[in-house]
């Protein structure tokens, strides 16, 4: 940490990976101020939660962070800020874009003028996303097995640098690289110390995962339940997944290092090493559950990369990153802790039922 004891913003905290990083936080002895207005279907569970562990060190603001007035009124005592609030998922962002950029792009504006108008130089860190990078349409590709590869040896073998031109497609994708724009452009204007963390998928503990969001945990739950999956495309799409203890990991890394780290952009992700396609991720859950899963495929899905494996070693520098939890591991870990809560989900209904 900086060594100050200030409260921290974490906008989204009671989020999938928020609730992670503010429990971390938490644990270092900070306080942390929940900004969060528990907008998606579960979160409620996440904070409380960290409130069982955490007791008063989390102070839950329930508010929105397209309020300028309430962004900056969570933001007056904060010693730094990391901004996961979001709309989230692409295809959201399609049914309704102006939504989509009243929170992420005017949402990321007003934390960064939060911060700006402290008086101290109060750092801001953000969520931003591999879909800055568009569908990667020119890499040309090749089918190994069950999973697209690119030709070219090097990508395959690096995953893809900062170095790749933006080109954002889907509003979700216009409005995320938006965002990380100006985050990155308040460095430069503004002298603020900002960093960007270029996501790739991020999957464990807490996270709600739907169909349109959030799809190692969808595909678990769906798996668990004994439901059919749908896969949108061949299903042989590749991404490198990154478990959320090790994102937390460099989320705390970009606060700690802030001054060396301000003004850059780093893609985040489980590297070459964590790729897996669709498929051969769901024939690991399929050992792990001990059944097959009945699969549905549908079209593609707009603007959805057939590759996309980040090249992790640029965050892992400078961030001072180990290697990450694998992949095959991290995701029979969630499996365990999805079967933990669920039951104890379960057991709470039943003895509520018993109770009335
Ligand atoms: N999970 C991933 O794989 C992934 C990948 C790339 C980028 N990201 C980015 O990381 C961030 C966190 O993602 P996540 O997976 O934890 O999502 P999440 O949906 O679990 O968390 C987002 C949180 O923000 C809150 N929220 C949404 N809109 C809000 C608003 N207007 N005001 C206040 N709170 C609001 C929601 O209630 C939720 O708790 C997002 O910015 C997302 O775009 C996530």
């Amino acid at each position: 940490m900086t060594g100050r004891k200030g409260p921290v913003l974490v906008t989204g905290g009671a989020g999938f990976i928020g609730c992670n990083l503010a429990d971390r936080l938490a644990a270092e002895g900070r306080e942390v101020i929940v900004f969060d207005a528990l907008l998606r279907q579960g979160v409620e569970r996440n904070l409380a939660w960290l409130k069982s562990r955490h007791g008063a060190r989390i102070v839950h603001v329930s508010g929105d962070t397209r309020d300028a007035r309430a962004v900056e009124e969570a933001a007056r005592e904060a010693e730094a800020i990391f901004h996961l609030a979001a709309q989230v998922a692409v295809t959201t962002s399609l049914v309704d874009p102006i939504e989509d950029f009243e929170v992420n792009v005017q949402g990321a504006l007003n934390v960064l003028e939060a911060a700006r108008r402290r008086k101290t130089r109060t750092p801001v860190i953000f969520a931003s996303t591999n879909k800055v990078y568009g569908d990667l349409g020119d890499v040309a590709l090749e089918l190994a097995g069950e999973a697209y590869r690119p030709r070219d040896p090097e990508l395959r073998a690096r995953g893809v640098s900062e170095a790749r031109p933006l080109d954002f497609h889907t509003p979700y994708g216009c409005s995320k690289g938006a965002a990380d724009q100006y985050v990155l452009d308040y460095a430069r204007s503004f002298d603020l110390p900002t960093c960007v963390l270029r996501m790739s998928c991020i999957y464990g503990p807490h996270q709600m995962g739907t169909e349109d969001q959030g799809w190692v945990a969808h595909f678990l739950i769906r798996a668990l339940d004994g439901q059919p999956i749908s896969i949108y495309g061949d299903g042989r799409q590749v991404r490198d997944i990154l478990n959320v203890a090790d994102t937390v990991d460099a989320y705390m890394a970009a606060l700690r290092r802030i001054e060396a780290v301000r003004g850059r952009a780093y893609n985040l992700g489980g590297g070459p090493a964590n790729a897996v396609s669709l498929v051969q991720l769901i024939g690991h859950i399929e050992e792990l559950v001990g059944r097959k899963i009945e699969l549905g495929f549908a079209e593609w899905r707009a603007g959805d990369q057939r590759y996309y494996v980040s090249d992790p070693s640029a965050a892992r520098r400078d961030l001072g990153l180990g290697e990450p939890i694998g992949w095959r591991t991290g995701v029979a870990e969630l499996a365990q802790w999805l079967i933990a809560e669920r039951g104890g989900r379960e057991a709470r209904r039943e003895r509520v039922e018993a109770l009335s």
